[in-house]
């Protein structure tokens, strides 16, 4: 897919490597919950095509539930503040949680969403995250099962977007804007 005039992608990984490391992150999480029910929380939209590839390679009996929350505007800066827009249509009581996120930046969203989450009272509460971002983190959390540890850059592609754009990429893209936009979206 062809780039706004000016935007640039760079591919970051490649959508075969993502394959695989999704296979690997699917096998350790039906490892760890051998012979139990996983119930698996994708938070929208980012995190959508990642639950969509991993749920298809556990193999054990799953469920799946979204949940959306927003901490960034249109841009790329995020605001700190996390609301929830659409929460989860049932009950975790008693469920082993894997909560599945695009990626883990700053960390504001997951340990907002860890703390009204656990206050459900789960059996269990991992987090699956595709990216990594530890370089940018202002609160202490992190992932149980990570796909890629990657530097400081915006990335978009695999569901992550840049003000909805870009989702459907089927690599993990750097994203360099035009300098005169930078920071200012
Ligand atoms: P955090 O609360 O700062 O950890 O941000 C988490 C959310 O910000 C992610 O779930 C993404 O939706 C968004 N985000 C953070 N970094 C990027 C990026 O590089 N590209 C696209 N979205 C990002």
């Amino acid at each position: 897919m062809p780039a706004i005039e000016e935007e640039k992608l760079k591919i970051l990984i490649r959508r075969s490597a993502i394959e695989k490391r999704v296979r690997q992150v699917a096998k350790q999480i039906t490892r760890d919950f051998k012979g139990e029910r996983v119930h698996l929380i994708g938070v929208l939209k980012g995190a959508c095509i990642f639950l969509s590839d991993l749920v298809r390679e556990i193999d054990l009996e799953t469920s799946i539930d979204f949940i959306a929350v927003s901490s960034y505007g249109k841009g790329k800066e995020s605001s700190g503040q996390v609301r929830v827009l659409k929460d989860l249509d049932s009950s975790i009581e008693g469920l082993n949680v894997v909560l599945v996120e695009d990626i883990l930046d700053t960390g504001l969203t997951l340990s907002y969403l860890l703390r009204v989450l656990q206050q459900r009272k789960p059996k269990a509460l991992r987090v699956a995250a595709l990216l990594d971002k530890p370089s940018r983190r202002l609160k202490q959390v992190k992932g149980d099962y990570v796909g890629f540890s990657i530097p400081n850059e915006f990335v978009v592609g695999y569901g992550l977007d840049y003000g909805e754009r870009y989702r459907n990429l089927k690599d993990v893209c750097v994203l360099r804007l035009p300098p005169e936009t930078h920071g200012t979206i």
